[in-house]
């Protein structure tokens, strides 16, 4: 079974869960930046790791996944919102979505710490253009989403993808 691990990141937070993945990956799997990634027709196993962009996997993993065909993929993500909520739900569901010549074995999300470019961007943008007011609610889930991935993170994506290679295996 050829394992291959591709992740799209714009700061870092999706390759660490990627990374966590690869380490309890077999030896020869193979782990790259979606920017570089091979083709995924000469694998079996793929795991897929996008974060969450507008409420979508983010482009260029989008991009990767309209070139899987007939696979078994595992879909990771993360994403500033709660990891349980429907935003989240629908998020994954979307990347499901993208991939449906596969099977997909399992999914994974976490949150993870959003650039603080951008947050410091739309803090300066005036009230009327914001799309989301900066509710009590609001500031404490992008506060958590700063701790994010954290150790347990990274222990729960370890444990998604060593259930899922134990899935593959008594096939
Ligand atoms: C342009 C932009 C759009 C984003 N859109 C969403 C979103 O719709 N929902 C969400 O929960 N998080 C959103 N986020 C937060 C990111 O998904 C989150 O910080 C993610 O962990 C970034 O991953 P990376 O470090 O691998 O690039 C957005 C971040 C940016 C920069």
């Amino acid at each position: 079974m050829k394992t291959l691990i591709v992740y799209s990141s714009r700061t870092g937070n999706t390759r660490m869960i990627a990374e966590a993945v690869h380490s309890v990956a077999p030896a020869d799997a193979e782990l790259f930046a979606v920017a570089d990634a091979p083709d995924p027709a000469d694998y079996d196993l793929l795991a897929l790791g996008f974060w969450v962009d507008k409420g979508e996997p983010d482009r260029a993993m989008t991009d990767y996944m309209g070139r899987v065909q007939g696979k078994s993929v595992a879909l990771f993500g993360t994403l500033g919102a709660w990891p349980d909520s429907d935003h989240a739900r629908e998020s994954v569901q979307k990347a499901v979505d993208r991939v449906p010549g596969s099977k997909v074995l399992g999914t994974f999300i976490c949150q993870g710490k959003i650039d603080p470019k951008v947050l410091a961007a739309m803090a300066k943008m005036p009230e009327a253009a914001k799309h989301h007011a900066m509710t009590a609610e609001r500031k404490a889930r992008i506060a958590e989403a700063a701790k994010h991935p954290d150790e347990n993170d990274c222990a729960a994506a370890r444990k998604f993808f060593t259930d899922i290679l134990q899935q593959v295996s008594v096939k």
